[in-house]
């Protein structure tokens, strides 16, 4: 059990539900070893504070926790970011670095949305993760590291694998410990006390909101596909909008690109109409628009290829694609 007196350096993670105290006290247990740890999920449900979790546990957490997040480095700085560089290794490379493998030496390196490492980088990345070794950019020095590895991913690396888009050894090299964590929609005993730990860390001078039934409901009811950032932001702005005289409650999902998208559609007082409609009407507009074209509505929608197959899957649009007959009513 995480007990008080290591409060202070374990990031707090709020749960109700079964599942994920299990899972707690699975990386209770996981932590102390140096099993590299995928760790897996949705955007927003608390995979970068699992993997600083784990790496506060273990027994590397007086030595540096390494971030790197590989979907923000472009295919050219990747390699030397992650195994550093010898001084003329490239145009620009006027002095030696040291990669984050190397700065991480004896800690953790957090590996965030492993799934897109160029191809080119993942058998490195591999040999890493096998013999704890690796040769800077431009450099035939063999360097030798002791380094844990965490990987994060939001996108299913067995599709990526099967769309030859990530190397099998690596998938399961990486798939040994696997931690699940499952959407906010998923464990909806989590929403309202996640929602009141926001409420306190936002809560200034003492002062506590208390939701009324109307505002919890409406939590509850939520799909909230940014899962718990989402609902920070939401709980944030209820603070705001309570310090200015009472919760406006047409506020509230204000500022949720979904329901901003699609607002025309939208009332909050129809209760006709839930949200998971709503995000159903959007994505088959969406779709619809760019003639089924994966890539580009993905790119609209701002998710990855592998989150909106999965949403296609589980609203079982494909079967609206033969003539883009929508069963929603158009805006
Ligand atoms: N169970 C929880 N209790 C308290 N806060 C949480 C919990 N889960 C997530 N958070 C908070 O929610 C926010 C999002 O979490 P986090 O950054 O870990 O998500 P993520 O899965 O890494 O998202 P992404 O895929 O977009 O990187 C953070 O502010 C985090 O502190
Ligand atoms: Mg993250």
């Amino acid at each position: 059990m995480i007990t008080s007196d290591r409060k202070k350096i374990i990031p707090e993670f709020v749960t109700e539900t079964e599942i994920m105290k299990k899972l707690l006290q699975e990386v209770e247990i996981l932590a102390p070893t140096d099993a590299t740890v995928l760790i897996m999920g949705e955007t927003g449900v608390g995979k970068d504070v699992i993997a600083t979790m784990i790496h506060r546990i273990s027994k590397r957490s007086n030595k540096p926790f390494m971030r790197m997040n590989c979907a923000e480095l472009n295919e050219g700085v990747i390699e030397s970011e992650l195994f550093g560089h010898e001084r003329g290794a490239f145009t620009g490379a006027v002095t030696r670095k040291r990669g984050r493998l190397e700065i991480a030496d004896k800690g953790t390196l957090f590996l965030d949305e492993v799934g897109d490492i160029p191809l080119s980088t993942q058998k490195k990345l591999l040999r890493v993760l096998e013999q704890q070794e690796f040769e800077r950019v431009g450099g035939t020095e063999t360097i030798k590291i002791d380094v844990r590895v965490i990987a994060a991913t939001n996108r299913s690396l067995a599709l990526l694998v099967n769309h030859n888009e990530f190397r099998r050894d690596l998938f399961y090299r990486l798939n040994t410990i696997i931690i699940k964590l499952p959407p906010l929609r998923d464990r909806k005993k989590d929403i309202i006390p996640i929602s009141e730990h926001f409420l306190r860390e936002f809560s200034h001078n003492g002062s506590t909101i208390k939701m009324t039934k109307k505002i919890k409901d409406m939590l509850l009811s939520y799909t909230w596909p940014g899962n718990v950032r989402e609902l920070r932001s939401t709980i944030e702005r209820i603070v705001i909008y309570s310090r200015n005289g009472g919760i406006n409650t047409e506020k509230l999902f204000r500022n949720c690109d979904l329901i901003e998208e699609v607002d025309a559609t939208f009332s909050i007082e129809s209760p006709s109409l839930t949200l998971e409609d709503v995000e159903k009407s959007l994505l088959l507009k969406v779709l619809e628009n760019a003639m089924w074209n994966i890539q580009h509505s993905a790119r609209v929608l701002k998710i990855s290829r592998t989150t909106l197959y999965e949403k296609i899957k589980r609203y079982k649009l494909e079967s609206f694609k033969q003539g883009s007959k929508s069963p929603y009513p158009k805006a």
